[in-house]
């Protein structure tokens, strides 16, 4: 029994080979990479604290960012994790869509979504301040300071 294999469904692909080569490093490299900053980030956040999941608050967030270790740690995974699942949903969208207008609408919606969400998550790891000076004192957590 003889099995045909169709010409796969993406002759754009074949047009810029060299980057669906770097597109198709990057998911391997990425994935290597993200096995290891997600593995650290379970192990630190749930294993190492006493309580396990419970003792995730504001609080031990607070402090996780007080250290410019674990921000740049999270901001590696942010814009690893995201580049990756946009670059694969990318991938999976050039195989099945048919129309060139919706193929264009959806690959743009992802790479839009990817870049409105790694600008807002690296504006909220770096901007992070739970004791901003000059809010009311009832909204602060009890660790802040008297101001
Ligand atoms: C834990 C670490 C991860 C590893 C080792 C990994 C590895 C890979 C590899 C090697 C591919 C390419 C598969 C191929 O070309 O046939 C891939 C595809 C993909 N990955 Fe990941 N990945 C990881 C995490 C993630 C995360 C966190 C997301 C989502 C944000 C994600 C979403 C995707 C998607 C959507 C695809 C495309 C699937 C397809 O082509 O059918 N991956 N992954």
């Amino acid at each position: 029994m003889s099995v045909v294999i169709e010409t796969p469904n993406s002759p754009r692909s074949r047009k810029q080979a060299n980057w669906e080569k770097y597109g198709w490093i990057y998911m391997r490299v990425s994935g290597a990479a993200l096995v290891v900053l997600i593995f650290v980030h379970l192990i630190a956040n749930l294993v190492v604290p006493d309580g396990g999941i419970k003792a995730i608050d504001f609080a031990f967030v607070a402090g996780k960012w007080a250290a410019p270790f674990w921000q740049w740690w999270d901001l590696a995974m942010l814009w690893l994790a995201l580049i990756h699942g946009t670059n694969g949903m990318r991938t999976i969208v050039n195989d099945y869509t048919e129309k060139e207008g919706v193929r264009k609408t959806l690959v743009v919606s992802l790479w839009g979504v990817c870049t409105a969400l790694i600008v807002l998550g690296t504006l909220v790891i770096f901007t992070f301040d739970p004791c901003p000076a000059g809010a009311a004192a009832e909204l602060l957590p009890s660790f802040c300071p008297v101001q």
